[in-house]
């Protein structure tokens, strides 16, 4: 395989993006330029690094360019979103970590080159310019084209752990191998406990990036974070496979494999929605045990009635394929024609009476195939609660 050359990878970046023409002397580096020069289609993220002011730079891009400007005093930084482009501009930056684990301490600005130095693997530490110039970290290059995974010194994982997980991360995603240097000093900070240097939400928020990728992705990055070492991953690839075709299209993966792969959300991780992940990893084998149990579709219905999608499929993962298809394709989509106010308009004065008479029409529904508004009413009036 060949790399695209930058020149040509700065004219398709070009043509993918209003932002670049407007970036003058600034460079793009990280993710974008490995991607193009890889001859992957373009995100919609950009990383600039301005040589002497990020912050000019960003103000000067939103004064050309329009879209909404923040900026983070706090890091010097800013971000322009712009015709649904994110662009993170920083200053070219030195970085020092005064411990382990610890946010680095930053000096701006500096030359381009220490600014490369900080970063964590070698393919991501190559910078771009509108003209195509390219400013690369030794290495870097016959890194990308062979497709390997190095960090630039040996004490960057024990500097940030967080980088552990991103190892993880590209080689799934990217199908890239793992330098066999890197990969041994991987092993070491694992066994080290490194990561708990870096706090739990930082960490976390590493894997949850990892679990949003694409299920096979996640699945083979876990496996990767396992294998190094990583603590606190339950991975069984069969029944995450499994869990994960039961899911209904267009639902996110993320929290169903969370709940199996982490029991829960682990102390400390930011997880905007744990609902469904705290549902699903409520003892999905004891759902299942219950979903093998019922008889009936009403029974399925009872058992299931109020938890989500990602438990129906991953306690269907534990022993109940056939009850977790049979809820998803049909018994979850059924509802009654009739509600309570036609109850009322019949007669049955509001109250618990109501709330039995239309289970019991759901029931006949679901169990003898009643259909249509007047034999629901009439199996719900029929039915008299005991
Ligand atoms: N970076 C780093 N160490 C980290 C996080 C980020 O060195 N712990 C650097 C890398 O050079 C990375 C860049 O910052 O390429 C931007 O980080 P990020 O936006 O997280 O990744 P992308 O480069 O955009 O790559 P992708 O979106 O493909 O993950």
């Amino acid at each position: 395989m060949v790399l695209t050359p930058p020149e040509t990878a700065a004219a398709r970046l070009r043509a993918a993006s209003p932002v670049i023409d407007a970036l003058g002397d600034a460079w793009i580096v990280g993710g974008a330029v490995r991607d193009a020069m890889l001859g992957l289609p373009a995100g919609k993220d950009l990383d600039v690094v301005d040589p002497v002011d990020g912050v000019a730079r960003a103000r000067e891009l939103h004064r050309l360019l329009g879209g909404v400007l923040t900026v983070h005093d706090r890091f010097g930084t800013a971000t322009v979103t712009v015709d649904g482009w994110s662009v993170d501009v920083a200053t070219a930056r030195a970085e020092r970590y005064p411990r382990p684990g610890a946010l680095p301490e930053v000096s701006v600005p500096a030359p381009l080159t220490e600014d490369l130095v900080r970063r964590d693997f070698t393919v991501n530490a190559i910078a771009l310019r509108p003209d195509g110039e390219v400013l690369a970290f030794p290495g870097a290059l016959d890194d990308l084209l062979t497709r390997r995974l190095t960090v630039l010194h040996p004490s960057s994982f024990r500097d940030d752990p967080t980088r552990l997980y991103r190892l993880a991360r590209y080689e799934a995603r990217l199908g890239f191998g793992v330098d066999h240097e890197t990969e041994g000093l991987a092993r070491e900070a694992f066994a080290a406990g490194a990561p708990a240097t870096a706090g739990a939400a930082r960490i976390g928020n590493e894997v949850l990036l990892l679990l949003a990728e694409e299920p096979e992705v996640a699945i083979r990055g876990l496996e990767l974070l396992r294998s190094l070492g990583a603590d606190g991953l339950e991975v069984d690839r069969e029944l995450l496979r499994r869990a994960g075709a039961l899911l209904p299209d267009g639902l996110p993966h993320g929290p169903l494999l969370l709940a199996a792969v982490c029991g829960g959300v682990p102390d400390g991780w930011h997880v905007e929605n744990p609902g469904p992940v705290l549902d699903a990893a409520r003892d999905p084998a004891g759902l299942a045990a219950e979903m093998r149990a019922a008889v009936k579709p009403s029974d399925l219905h009872r058992v299931l009635r109020g938890r989500t999608a990602e438990a129906a499929a991953l306690a269907g993962a534990h022993g109940a394929e056939p009850q977790a298809r049979s809820w998803f394709d049909d018994i979850r989509h059924v509802k009654l024609e009739i509600r309570g106010e036609d109850l009322v308009a019949a007669g049955i004065p509001p109250g618990p009476e109501i709330g039995a008479k239309l289970e019991e029409a759901l029931r006949k529904r679901l169990d003898e195939g009643i259909s249509g508004r007047d034999a629901e009413l009439a199996a719900a009036l029929a039915h008299v609660p005991r």
